[in-house]
């Protein structure tokens, strides 16, 4: 049957309709009655992405990140997040313990930003490897349970993230002229920590199954390639992987934000009165600020001795700068998330006893999110940004600040090991977040620079967070996809 197609706002059809199949849902289910749910719409980065792609109509498969055992829940959660285009997967406690928090989480994610596995349990989980590894295939299957149930012919399939690499092969396998694409949010790591993995065969010969695979830069997707060549003995080419006369296109699609959102919301009287109400209460002290989710990968406990070491070296400014640091809780049932909560909180309250006086603190520390206008508030302030991540796929916080900082252009302290390094380096100051001595001496450089410098620098960053938009990135990789697939149908006839 030819995909029953939507209409645009216009009036005209969709062009195509985009299976967009995540872990997560955009949306967070709060259970408000046996079959009654409350929904909040999370616009991250891909939600906005795919907001301002036209052409396609986009349904989204995924987790809603809760346990719905009884079939009442799951009817009434399935009716209300149809209403706003998702379709759930349902995933039990235990699968979700083994999938999600262990292979995901604690083997994956570590794994591919380059932090090995978890040092106190590394035995444990390597015994408990091969089941977690076992539910994680079951739980891609489950994923392509309802990626088959709903697609129609001429329906594109785009599966995002580590969670999902087994998906392209579960799809393949029951409907081979399906179109899909995968691509990795996270850095692909070296092919010599790649190899590491128990299952490292199996992961890359399923993500091989896609048609297009997609990496937010082109290292990553080097990476890719020399693991398959050098672990599966494939040949790479520079389109991609060649594997018994097939090829999977291989290449880099950088994200970006949906940058008019944030210089939109600079103009609303909400947030005007915000960012009067922060310039008052920070007066007299430069603002510099961190946002992150509390993931190992940022490197908040490096980004805050860093900061401590400032003051040291640093008498004058003690109390003339401040340093907020909101950190959003994030998985918090993996054991490593908890250690690093403690360990962020008694460094921050070791500095602050240090530095602090009657009435100020050096350091405010924020275990929670804020709001969408809050935030922007929050980057339109700021003098200095310290983005000190470990490792990061892309890390758009550096790009929100910059869409923030037109009026201000304040400077953008980034670690090398972001993505974002690659497209904002000419204009942030670059550091090795490893090296506290270095990033003080950056705090230090960005508080002092000259405004005609960071003119400069900002106009660098501030161009390319508006050009290179979600919006572009997610319409680029969707229509490459489509052209992949022809391409392939033509060199098949031939
Ligand atoms: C990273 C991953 C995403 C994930 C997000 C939040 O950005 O690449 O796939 O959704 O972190 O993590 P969570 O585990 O809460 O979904």
């Amino acid at each position: 049957a030819a995909a029953t197609r939507g209409e645009k706002q216009d009036g005209r059809p969709f062009r195509q309709r985009l299976l967009v199949v995540a872990n997560r849902l955009p949306v967070s289910a709060i259970r408000k009655g046996e079959d009654l749910w409350s929904l909040e719409i999370s616009a991250g980065g891909l939600v906005s992405a795919l907001l301002g792609v036209n052409e396609f109509e986009a349904r989204w498969i995924g987790w809603a990140g809760v346990n719905v055992p009884d079939e009442i829940g799951q009817k009434a959660l399935t009716k209300a997040l149809a209403e706003k285009r998702c379709i759930p997967v349902f995933l039990d406690e235990e699968i979700v313990h083994q999938y999600y928090n262990g292979y995901c989480n604690n083997i994956l994610w570590p794994l591919f930003h380059y932090l090995g596995l978890p040092q106190e349990d590394r035995l444990a989980t390597t015994r408990s490897f091969q089941s977690q590894f076992e539910a994680y295939q079951k739980a891609n299957q489950m994923f392509a349970d309802v990626v088959n149930k709903h697609y129609e012919e001429g329906d594109v399939v785009w599966c995002h993230d580590y969670h999902l690499m087994f998906l392209p092969q579960c799809l393949k396998k029951c409907n081979s002229k399906m179109k899909v694409g995968w691509f990795l949010h996270t850095p692909f790591p070296s092919s010599e920590i790649h190899r590491t993995l128990p299952s490292r065969s199996e992961l890359l010969h399923a993500v091989l199954a896609a048609d297009l695979v997609g990496f937010h830069t082109y290292d990553y997707a080097r990476h890719f390639v020399s693991a398959c060549t050098r672990i599966l003995g494939l040949e790479g080419t520079p389109e991609g992987v060649g594997n018994q006369g097939k090829l999977t296109r291989v290449a880099a699609f950088p994200i970006g934000i949906d940058s008019e959102r944030f210089i939109r919301a600079l103009d609303l009287p909400q947030v005007k009165d915000h960012i009067k109400e922060l310039q008052e209460r920070f007066k007299g002290r430069k603002v510099m600020l961190g946002v992150d989710r509390l993931d190992m990968i940022k490197g908040i406990p490096q980004k805050i001795l860093a900061f401590e070491k400032f003051l040291e070296e640093n008498r004058d400014w003690r109390d003339k700068v401040v340093l907020l640091q909101i950190a959003v809780p994030t998985r918090t049932d993996v054991p490593e998330y908890q250690k690093l909560t403690s360990q962020v909180h008694e460094i921050v309250g070791r500095i602050n006893g240090r530095f602090g006086t009657l009435t100020t603190v050096p350091i405010h520390h924020l275990d929670r999110s804020l709001d969408f206008h809050a935030l922007c508030a929050l980057y339109a302030v700021t003098d200095v940004a310290l983005v000190t991540s470990l490792r990061d796929g892309m890390n758009l916080v550096s790009y929100e600040f910059v869409a923030c900082q037109d009026k201000k252009k304040g400077v953008l302290i980034l670690s090398e090991f972001a993505g974002a390094a690659q497209s904002l380096g000419a204009g942030a100051i670059l550091v090795n977040p490893w090296n506290i001595t270095e990033v003080a001496a950056a705090i230090a450089k960005a508080l002092n620079m000259s405004p005609a410098e960071r003119e400069k620098r900002h106009k660098h960053n501030f161009e390319h967070v508006k050009t290179h938009t979600a919006q572009e990135w997610a319409e680029t990789f969707v229509s490459e996809l489509n052209d992949t697939v022809v391409e392939a149908q033509i060199r098949t006839k031939q």
